[in-house]
């Protein structure tokens, strides 16, 4: 089972769409795909494939729903009248694991995660646990200030990072085609290595379906085969035994 986190770092940028989007692009391709809502406090992953109640199996676990040949399970799914998820966080750092680990996944080739905008409870407790990372951002500062510190977590983590989605990059004019840039900022992560899968467009059809149809999924699948893996910064001798002369 292939643990995929799609983080950010930002919110409002489209996690949960492109983890949704995904989830059943790998479905349609023919791979056994579940799908876990790690957003444990703000939970969308039902609005978009259904609020089916979750079965709860003799070994005492849970049984995910299933949408378009996708496995899913959320908080929101549970604790579904919604009202607001105020937990202590190591009870919503228990509850992301749960998720995790007491669902039946059964036979699954690829675990999709949607993580939470930053570095809440559920991403301390998950991100370390994950076996790749795809990251979502729009081509902002705004958000390209958040989401370093999210490629700096995945090189404390070590966590290998598959390439990252530049989402609401132009707006297509329906009638002549031109492309409009809003944003307009330096919004790479290539300083990095880190390659960008796909620029995506902010558009109507992805408002309404709430899901990208055309997935970049071969890209995805590129990145699969050939992450970036950022070493850890690590204090040389040298330096520590300079350090330590400091404050002698
Ligand atoms: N490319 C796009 N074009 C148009 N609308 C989009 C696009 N991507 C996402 N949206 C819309 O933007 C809103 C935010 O998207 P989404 O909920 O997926 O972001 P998120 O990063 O998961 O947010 P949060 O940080 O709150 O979890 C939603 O209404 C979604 O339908
Ligand atoms: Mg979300």
């Amino acid at each position: 089972m292939i643990k995929v986190a799609v983080v950010s770092g930002k919110g409002g940028v489209g996690k949960t769409t492109i983890a949704v989007s995904l989830a059943l692009a790998l479905a349609k391709s023919g791979f056994k795909v579940g799908l876990v809502d790690a957003d444990v406090t703000g939970s969308n992953v039902p609005d978009i494939l259904g609020r089916v109640e979750l079965g709860v199996s003799d070994r005492d676990t849970l049984i995910p729903a299933i949408s378009r040949g996708v496995k899913y399970v959320s908080i929101g799914q549970i604790a579904s009248d919604g009202k607001p998820v105020l937990w202590d966080p190591k009870d919503v750092r228990s509850a992301a694991r749960q998720l995790l680990e007491r669902t039946d996944w059964g036979d699954i080739d690829y675990l999709i995660f949607d993580f939470p905008p930053g570095f809440e409870a559920e991403t301390i407790e998950l991100l370390p646990l994950m076996d790749y990372v795809l990251i979502v951002t729009i081509p902002s500062m705004l958000s390209k200030s958040k989401v370093l510190r999210m490629v700096e977590a995945c090189r404390e983590y070590e966590r290998p990072i598959i390439g990252v989605i530049m989402n609401m990059s132009y707006v297509e004019c329906p009638s002549c085609g031109y492309r409009h840039i809003i944003f307009a900022e330096d919004h790479s992560f290539e300083e990095f290595g880190i390659p960008t899968i796909a620029e995506l467009p902010l558009s109507h059809e992805i408002a309404v379906n709430k899901l990208v149809n055309e997935f970049p999924l071969d890209k995805f699948l590129e990145g699969i085969n050939n992450p970036v893996i950022l070493k850890k910064k690590r204090i040389s001798i040298s330096k520590l035994v300079e350090l330590a002369f400091k404050v002698m």
